[in-house]
């Protein structure tokens, strides 16, 4: 039976990243195999994917080849280092995966949430099976705190703040949108201190192993 897919999102200064690693660090000790990844990259050729996507000088980039890209990446990722790793039947946690591309893409960038479904459908798909998380923990922060804690400082926004103020707006209003559609998809109160945001994915993630020991438990009997 397959490993656990877990799947990490939110907007900038929301605290996955740090909250991964604390998961990471506390499956590990209880003593399950698990693998911290990320995206977009995480292997060699979705890491030169990354750096067309993330270029500063790409500006004139249009959106629909940003999904693309995008898309592409995931796909490389998947089938090189995901899928192998759940077969091996591993936690796999991956930081950003395709409900970032519901909630900048389609969302924030304007494409449309079902385009973004048609493609990425295309590029998650593997051995007859479509690879959507079994878990993926939406950390949600109002932009204004997540840019804040980016820049570590608590004095007034710029004009360029606040341009990407009103995209990293969109962007929350794209996840909430995900996350009123998937059942797959919970989420955390990420405004909350780190202490108690790390406890609230922990549980979270329990629960998901929870669930899957039990089923693998009736497959034995
Ligand atoms: P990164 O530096 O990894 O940021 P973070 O620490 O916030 O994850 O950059 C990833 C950027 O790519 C981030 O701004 C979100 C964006 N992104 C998309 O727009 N669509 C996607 O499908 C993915 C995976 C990421």
């Amino acid at each position: 039976m397959d490993g656990l897919f877990i799947t990490l999102e939110g907007g900038e200064g929301s605290g996955k990243t740090t909250v991964a690693k604390y998961l990471v660090e506390r499956l590990t000790k209880e003593g399950y195999d698990v693998l911290l990844t990320r995206e977009p990259g995480g292997v060699k050729i979705a890491e030169q994917i990354r750096a067309v996507i993330l270029d500063t000088n790409n500006t004139d980039m249009d959106p629909r080849t940003e999904a693309i890209l995008y898309a592409a990446s995931r796909r490389q990722h998947l089938v090189e280092k995901v899928i192998p790793a759940l077969k091996e039947g591993k936690i796999v946690i991956c930081d950003r995966y395709i409900d970032s591309s519901f909630a900048y893409q389609g969302f924030a960038r304007g494409i449309g949430m079902s385009a973004i479904k048609d493609l990425n459908n295309f590029a998650i798909t593997d051995g007859g099976k479509i690879y959507y998380p079994d878990l993926s923990l939406y950390f949600d922060v109002d932009p204004e705190i997540g840019l804040q804690r980016v820049s570590q400082r608590g004095d007034e926004l710029t004009r360029l703040d606040k341009e990407k103020l009103e995209f990293h707006d969109k962007v929350r209003k794209g996840y909430l949108t995900v996350y009123s559609l998937n059942e797959y998809m919970k989420m955390i109160d990420a405004s909350k201190s780190l202490e108690e945001v790390e406890q609230e994915a922990y549980d979270r993630v329990r629960a998901a192993i929870n669930k899957r020991e039990e089923l693998l438990s009736y497959d034995k009997n």
